[in-house]
């Protein structure tokens, strides 16, 4: 079967997921506990990670212990970089299947962690089935988007919760083409 997967992301009010270089300092300082604790309580439940190469780049960057241990990550990538855990796989295959593979290997719940060009290839592959955006009040004026590429598409509001910073967190479902039920038919006697 196939996971759900969840791109669980923090943006600007004004849709940017990092600094045009790439920096997320505008967020990281303002996280408080009750945050902290939401994204925890997220966290123990997804299976696995998916992210882009620009991403675990930037993660590497940072240095330090690897933020994300005990769930496997596929890290989408044509690069030869280094393993920053023995947990980190990196592969090139298409985002459809590196969560197919997720799914056939028993994963049920899988965090898209970014960035912008994947999530934006696996939106419109239609493979994102929730959207949770902690959306911060601060606006950047420019920077990197929430999706790099994009369609018209209505979601439907699933939560809404209000951290002590400020932020908002907005939960919203994604109604895929794939996933919608067939309209019904009336067979005529
Ligand atoms: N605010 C947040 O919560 C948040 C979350 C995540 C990331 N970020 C930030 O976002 C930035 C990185 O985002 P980004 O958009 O530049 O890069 P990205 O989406 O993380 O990575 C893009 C790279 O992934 C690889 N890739 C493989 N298959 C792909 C496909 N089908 N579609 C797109 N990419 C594919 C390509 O690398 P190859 O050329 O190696 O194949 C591509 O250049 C960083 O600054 C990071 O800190 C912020």
């Amino acid at each position: 079967m196939s996971p759900s997967l969840i791109y669980h992301v923090t943006s600007s009010l004004d849709g940017y997921i990092a600094r045009p270089d790439g920096h997320i300092d505008w967020f990281a300082s303002l996280r408080q506990a009750d945050e902290e604790y939401s994204f925890q309580y997220f966290y123990s439940g997804i299976d696995a990670l998916l992210m882009g190469r620009g991403t675990y780049e930037a993660l590497l960057k940072r240095g330090g212990a690897w933020p994300y241990p005990g769930k496997p990550c596929v890290v989408l990538t044509r690069l030869p970089l280094p393993r920053a855990s023995d947990e980190v796989q990196l592969t090139h295959c298409t985002p459809a299947q590196a969560v197919a593979a997720l799914g056939e290997a028993g994963f049920q719940r899988v965090w898209l962690v970014g960035g912008s060009l994947l999530a934006g290839s696996c939106y419109t592959a239609g493979l994102i089935d929730e959207v949770v955006i902690n959306l911060v009040p601060h606006l950047l004026g420019a920077g990197i988007p929430l999706l790099a590429t994009g369609m018209e598409r209505s979601l439907t509001l699933s939560d809404q919760r209000r951290f002590n910073s400020g932020t908002l967190q907005v939960h919203y479902k994604v109604q895929n083409p794939a996933s919608q039920q067939p309209p019904s038919r009336i067979n005529a006697a």
